[in-house]
């Protein structure tokens, strides 16, 4: 014996190094030494996971204090209790997809603490007690899939048992022994074996086994069973006997040999059980059954009355079935069902007739609340097809094809009027419209499904009508055939949750006063994928309780570019409780300083496939809530810390790959650094999506393997370049503003001085006599106005000087300005229009008169306004700003009568005279 053994190890070995030798040849040494390094078991918490590494025996170098190990899908023939004895500790050993023949009786003796024992797929013939003897502590084996020969009372000694599995080992019966075993049993799994008869006293041996449940007699092709076979199991309640072909008569058998136990769920899946008759389930009426499935049958026909043994059942799935007609006594007696699961069980082909639901099919089912006929089809639905669910909370008609449902009117669903529906599940129907008053007498509805149709209407909100209690509409893929109007959703402002992604044409929003107005109460707004680029500033105005915003897939960008004709729209200033802000995909070039502010609450900001380049400084400064930050695939290449050291300090999920980052210290220093430093922050893909773009030296390298090293010998020397190029520029604009504007900053100077210092020409100017108190600078038309207004004001202590009337004879024009005007303590412009445009007082005298303020260090001019003048054409041609001048130095000639004594008031003010006026 020991030769042969020895003999197959070294014929093993031979094996490996051949095969080794072949994978060099063939594929070169890397391959080879990858798998070779393989061999080594993942050790983790205490878990040892030694599965695929075509091992011919339990590894002996794991740590000793493991409590579970992997050994599944190797090469082993047996377990030696030498190998396992160096892991006391062990809890579940996992053996399954191997070659083992033998359970070593020493595996449980030398693993005291063994729970769990997995054996499936395996080789194990011979099972003794012996063998056993020893694994009282065990609660879970699985021997399924062996060549299982029991002997004995095989199982006896496993006192803990909970769950065993003997499927798959060709049994020929289910009789596991003959006394009284498996105490604690609860689960036990008989299925795919070959046995077809179950004896009376097959199962005496569970007589004792008052924990066990459930009984998987899956694939087992029983045809007899005797009298009384399962009353041994007292506790029965599962039994699933799935894909085991037996027939309608068998099943009645199966049915009378359950009458009277405790049995509660029952699984008739694909047993090809093609009609069920009235007395299939007759000897049911003396259980207490509440679950069946009897889904995948391709079960054409039921007959009436086929439930009406069924008075407990709460469960029936009839999935996946082939039935041609429902009428109003197939489910008659089912008074206690509360679920009715009919996916795909009504199903045209194209060869035969749809399928048909007569009236009053669900009478019978009362207490039913959730009908699921998701993925039917049936001619037609009737006004009295629903009638007398009076307790369903829930239809689902999912993706069927109902020709009834393409349009909706308020006759489709009346049948539901009873029902207090909560939740109606539309969703891919080919519904096409829906009429006023469609859903009027659901008044308990909360959740309307109609995603995925051709709805194609403008919504006039009469749709909605009588949805009292309505909280989420879902019209998302709608083939952007919805168009709104101001009134939508008039009548359901209770709505929280309203989805239209991929529904609205694109003028639907362009509506004003917004659609939403009337939804005080939404948390969650979808309006994705619609290609919107219109909206208005207005739209979410009073949606106060807005948390979550989707806006992604629309084309937005025009919106926040500064250029937009009339500044950019602030959408989100309505909404200052958002959570959750998606606007990917919008073609965002710019955002301006406030679209964002006052999103303290923000979590979770999506702007990834935008045109972002240069972002504002501050502009995400309002988002110090954030913790998902969304914006890759971008065009952002610098990350400087005034854009994103606030919205980056609590992140938990950074997203910004793929775009085209500058890797130069001014760029992206502050982002690596960040990056290397951030242990809360996930950033996926950092190693491989962060990419340079410039300079070149970089260019597609990852932005970690930036040196930030270089960084710090630049600092001093930019330093120094920033202060001699600031102080070049600033020599060179002084020089050319001195030429340009010499004495307009002057100008400025001297009146800044003269204000913060107070002076008032009439102190200054104190010991001075001047001849006139003003000198008058008009137009040629307007000297019919200063002869009747202002020539009038004169007496002995205000004289004015007119250049018609007190020019000095003999000298020259020019001369006698320049004269008149120093003798004046001010100058007073008349402005109007043609002032402007009066060459001779455009050029010369107020040239003059400027030079004369200047060099007299006075703020002496006072502009009277006949005319509105823009102060743009005001100092284009005077070079004066009313800014510029206090402004009781700036006139308006009143246009009404009354007021004129109060204008003669302000300008003896203006002209510094008051306090004379006042004695
Ligand atoms: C079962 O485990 C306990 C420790 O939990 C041990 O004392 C006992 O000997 C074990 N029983 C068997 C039959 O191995
Ligand atoms: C079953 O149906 C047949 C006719 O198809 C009828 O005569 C019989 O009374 C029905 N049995 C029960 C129990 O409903
Ligand atoms: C069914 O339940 C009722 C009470 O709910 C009980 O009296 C009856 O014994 C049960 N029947 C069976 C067969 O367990
Ligand atoms: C259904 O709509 C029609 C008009 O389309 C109307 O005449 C009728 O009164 C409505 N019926 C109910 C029950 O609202
Ligand atoms: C709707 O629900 C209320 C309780 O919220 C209930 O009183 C009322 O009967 C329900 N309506 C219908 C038609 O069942
Ligand atoms: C929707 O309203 C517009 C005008 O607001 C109209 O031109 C259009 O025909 C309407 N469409 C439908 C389907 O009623
Ligand atoms: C933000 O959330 C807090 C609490 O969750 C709440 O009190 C506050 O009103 C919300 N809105 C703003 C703008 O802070």
């Amino acid at each position: 014996l020991h030769w042969t053994q020895l003999n197959m190890c070294a014929s093993r070995s031979c094996h490996v190094s051949w095969a080794l030798i072949m994978c060099y040849l063939m594929m070169g040494p890397k391959h080879c030494l990858a798998s070779e390094k393989q061999n080594s078991c993942h050790v983790l918490d205490g878990q040892a996971d030694c599965s695929h590494l075509s091992l011919g025996e339990v590894p002996l170098d794991l740590p000793r204090n493991i409590f579970s190990l992997d050994v599944s899908h190797n090469r082993l023939v047996r377990i030696s209790p030498a190998s396992v004895e160096l892991y006391p500790g062990l809890i579940h050993l996992d053996a399954s997809y191997n070659s083992i023949s033998k359970l070593d009786k020493g595996v449980c003796q030398t693993l005291p603490l063994l729970q769990t024992l997995n054996l499936k797929h395996n080789q194990v013939h011979l099972l003794k007690k012996e063998d056993l003897r020893h694994c009282g502590n065990l609660t879970w084996l699985n021997m399924a899939s062996n060549r299982l020969k029991l002997q004995g009372e095989t199982f006896s000694a496993l006192q803990s048992l909970k769950f065993l599995d003997v499927s798959k080992n060709q049994l020929q019966s289910a009789k596991l022994g003959s006394e009284p075993q498996l105490p604690r049993l609860v689960k036990l799994n008989l299925g795919f074996n070959d046995f077809t008869v179950l004896k009376r006293d097959d199962f005496s041996f569970l007589n004792q086994s008052s924990f066990l449940q459930i009984l998987n007699l899956s694939s087992v092709s029983l045809q007899t069973f005797e009298a009384g076979c399962f009353k041994p199991i007292s506790g029965l309640r599962t039994l699933i006997l799935d894909e085991s072909k037996m027939g309608t008569l068998v099943i009645s058998k199966l049915c009378s040999v359950l009458s009277g136990t405790a049995i509660d769920v029952l699984s008739l899946k694909k047993m090809n059980l093609i009609t069920l008759t009235n007395t299939t389930f007759t000897e049911l009426k003396k259980t207490n059954l509440t679950f069946l499935d009897l889904s995948g049958n391709d079960m054409r026909k039921i007959e009436d009355g086929s439930f009406q043994w069924l008075s407990r059942l709460q469960t029936l799935i009839m999935s996946d079935n082939n039935l041609k007609r429902l009428t109003k006594n197939t489910f008659r007696g089912l008074k206690s069902l509360k679920k009715l699961q009919l996916t795909k069980a009504l199903v045209k082909h194209h060869n035969s007739p749809n399928p048909i639901i007569e009236d009053f099919s669900f009478q019978p089912l009362s207490a039913l609340e959730s009908l699921i006929l998701k993925n039917t089809s049936a001619q037609e639905i009737t006004e009295n097809t629903f009638t007398g669910l009076t307790s369903l909370t829930e239809l689902d008609m999912s993706w069927s094809s109902y020709a009834s449902l393409k349009i909706i009117t308020n006759k489709t669903l009346i049948s539901l009027a009873d029902s207090p529906v909560r939740k109606l599940n539309l969703i891919g129907t080919s519904l096409t419209q829906i009429h006023n008053g469609s859903f009027s007498f659901l008044r308990n509805l909360t959740v309307l499904l109609l995603d995925h149709n051709f709805i194609k209407q403008n919504l006039t909100g009469r749709e909605f009508e009588g949805l009292d209690n309505i909280q989420e509409i879902y019209m998302s893929y709608n083939y952007q055939l919805v168009n709104l109007s101001s009134r939508s959703f008039v009548n359901v402002p209770s709505l929280r949750v309203l989805t239209l992604g991929k529904s609205l044409k694109a003028e639907a929003l362009n509506q004003d006063p917004s659609p939403f107005r009337f939804l005080t109460n939404l948390n969650i707004l979808d309006l994705s994928n619609n290609n919107i680029a219109n909206i208005k500033e207005n739209m979410l105005e009073g949606l106060m309780n807005l948390k979550v915003l989707k806006l992604q897939h629309n084309n937005l960008a025009r919106l926040w570019k500064s250029a937009n004709l009339g500044g950019p729209v602030f959408f989100l200033k309505h909404t200052p409780n958002l959570i959750n802000l998606q606007l990917d995909s919008n073609g965002f070039d710019e955002i301006p300083l406030d679209a964002l502010r006052g999103l303290t609450n923000l979590t979770e900001l999506s702007l990834s496939n935008n045109l972002l380049n240069s972002l504002k400084d501050a502009v995400f400064d309002d988002l110090t809530s954030l913790r998902f930050f969304r914006l890759q695939k971008n065009l952002i290449t610098t990350v400087r810390p005034e854009v994103f050291k606030i919205p980056m300090s609590n992140l938990t999920v950074l997203v910004m790959d793929k775009n085209p980052f500058d890797c130069t210290c001014e760029s992206i220093l502050w982002f690596t650094t960040w990056l290397n430093k951030t242990n809360t922050t996930s950033v996926p893909g950092l190693k491989d999506e962060y990419m340079c773009n410039t300079p070149l030296a970089y260019f597609n390298r990852s932005i970690m393997d930036f040196s930030p090293l270089s960084c710090k010998d630049m600092t001093p020397f930019q330093a120094l370049f920033i202060l001699s190029s600031t102080a070049v520029i600033s020599l060179i604009v002084t020089a050319l503003l001195v030429r340009f504007h010499g004495w307009r900053i002057q100008f400025y100077w001297i009146i800044l001085i003269n204000r913060t210092l107070g002076y008032s020409d009439a102190t200054v100017e104190e010991g001075r006599e001047f001849e006139y108190d003003a000198y008058v600078i008009h137009s040629e038309p307007d000297t019919s106005w200063v002869e009747r207004r202002l020539v009038p004001l004169e007496n002995e202590r205000c004289r004015f000087c007119l250049e018609d009337r007190d020019s000095i004879i003999g000298m020259s024009q020019l001369e006698s300005i320049v004269d008149n005007m120093k003798k004046s303590r001010k100058i007073l412009f008349v402005v109007t229009e043609s002032l402007l445009k009066d060459p001779w007082c455009r050029r010369f005298k107020v040239y003059q008169a400027l030079h004369q303020v200047i060099e007299a260090s006075r703020d002496s001019v006072v502009l009277v306004f006949l005319q509105d003048v823009h102060d743009y054409r005001l100092s284009r041609s005077l070079f004066l700003r009313r800014g510029m001048l206090r402004s009781c130095c700036v006139l308006d000639w009143p246009v009404h009568k009354e007021r004129i004594p109060a204008f003669h008031q302000k300008l003896l003010i203006a002209l510094g005279m008051t306090n004379r006026l006042q004695e």
